[in-house]
């Protein structure tokens, strides 16, 4: 497919969920109540949660950069089990923390420290699903990426299940298994591709990625779609398990689209980024992505928004936490 076509596919593809997701003040009110949220959610019970969330969000990132990544991945594996509802923070014994899909997981620190603030400042108010969303959002500005709004009025969860969060993709599905995921919390194609673009920063460890690297093929090689020099690089870096690498090899720490020029490279680090490349579904769009870095800074706060609705709790549904490790 050439570069003007795929293009276009792009760009019919982005008026499309602008169209659907786009402004808010464009949408009649039908549609803007549908998802329970509100932007004002907060305004006369704790007027200043946002401003307490982004400050400690700026202080815990200028002690250490990485929690940035962490605390967007967080969010992630929140919204992909049970929508988001901050199950993912609860930490009682055979909840979401301990599955294997959790186990590198990080910046609950930083979520317990933000909510012990908030109960202080506004008892039982700010629910920790709201937090995290808010988090997320604050960290990846942090760390040079975009800025969203976003509306508040999540409940959190009252249940959490470790075998349930093994559901979240790990980097060995099919291209086919991400858009079914996907689909199931009302996510598109689009979505799937410019989240993906997350893995712009932050970092994974070799144990997940080793299966490529040393013993791919019934014949003990690596996985062919590797570039070479890469591979050589990985198996070098990559001989333990608790080793851990960056998912951007070229820009590491930047917020930016060169994670899809590195598809076009063969230079994923994940089996699942390298195949959206290779599938004709997504890699029209990798390509346009990689072409043009506005693009995609545009639209990872739109499918951000979209990611931070998945499955929400409102009004009676679901509680406010006063600790968000623990259920009330
Ligand atoms: C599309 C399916 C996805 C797969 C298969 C996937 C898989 C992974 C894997 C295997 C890791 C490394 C874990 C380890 O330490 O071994 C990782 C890290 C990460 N993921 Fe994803 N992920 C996906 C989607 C997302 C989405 C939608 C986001 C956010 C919007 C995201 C954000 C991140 C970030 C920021 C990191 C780095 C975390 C850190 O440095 O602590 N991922 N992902
Ligand atoms: C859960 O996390 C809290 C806060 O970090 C900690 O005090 C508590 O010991 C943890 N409980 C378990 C079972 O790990
Ligand atoms: C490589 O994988 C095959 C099949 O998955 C397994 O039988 C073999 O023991 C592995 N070799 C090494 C060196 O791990």
């Amino acid at each position: 497919m050439g570069l003007s076509s795929s293009l276009s596919i792009a760009i019919f593809l982005l008026y499309f969920t602008s169209v659907l997701a786009g402004p808010d003040k464009k949408k009649p009110d039908y549609l803007t109540q549908i998802d329970g949220l509100d932007t004002d959610y907060y305004r006369k019970t704790c007027p200043k949660a946002e401003e307490i969330i982004s400050k400690k969000v700026k202080h815990w990132i200028s002690k250490d950069y990485t929690l940035g990544a962490s605390l967007l991945r967080l969010h992630f594996h929140d919204c992909a089990i049970r929508g988001c509802d901050g199950s993912v923070l609860v930490n009682t014994t055979g909840s979401e923390r301990y599955a294997k899909a959790s186990k590198t997981l990080r910046g609950f620190d930083v979520i317990d420290d933000i909510k012990a603030e908030l109960e202080d400042k506004c008892p039982k108010t700010v629910s920790c699903a709201d937090i995290l969303t808010a988090v997320a959002r604050d960290a990846t500005h942090e760390i040079g990426g975009p800025y969203w709004s976003l509306k508040y009025g999540r409940k959190d969860g009252r249940k959490s299940l470790a075998e349930e969060a093994e559901g979240v993709p790990m980097g060995r599905e099919s291209v086919t298994g991400l858009i079914q995921f996907f689909q199931s919390k009302g996510l598109t194609l689009l979505d799937l591709v410019v989240l993906s673009g997350a893995h712009t920063i932050g970092r994974c460890s070799c144990g997940s990625i080793q299966y490529r690297i040393y013993n791919y093929t019934e014949y003990g090689l690596a996985d062919p779609s590797i570039d070479l020099k890469f591979l050589n690089f990985l198996q070098r870096k990559c001989r333990q398990a608790s080793e851990y690498t960056e998912l951007d090899a070229v820009t590491p720490t930047i917020f930016d689209s060169v994670y899809y020029k590195n598809l076009q490279q063969r230079m994923g680090l994940l089996s699942t980024d390298q195949m959206l490349y290779a599938d004709s579904r997504t890699g029209p769009l990798v390509k346009a992505l990689a072409a043009q870095h506005n693009l995609f800074y545009q639209q990872f706060g739109v499918s951000m928004k979209k990611l931070s609705k998945v499955q929400v709790l409102t009004g009676d549904e679901g509680e406010v936490r006063t600790k968000c490790f623990a259920f009330n």
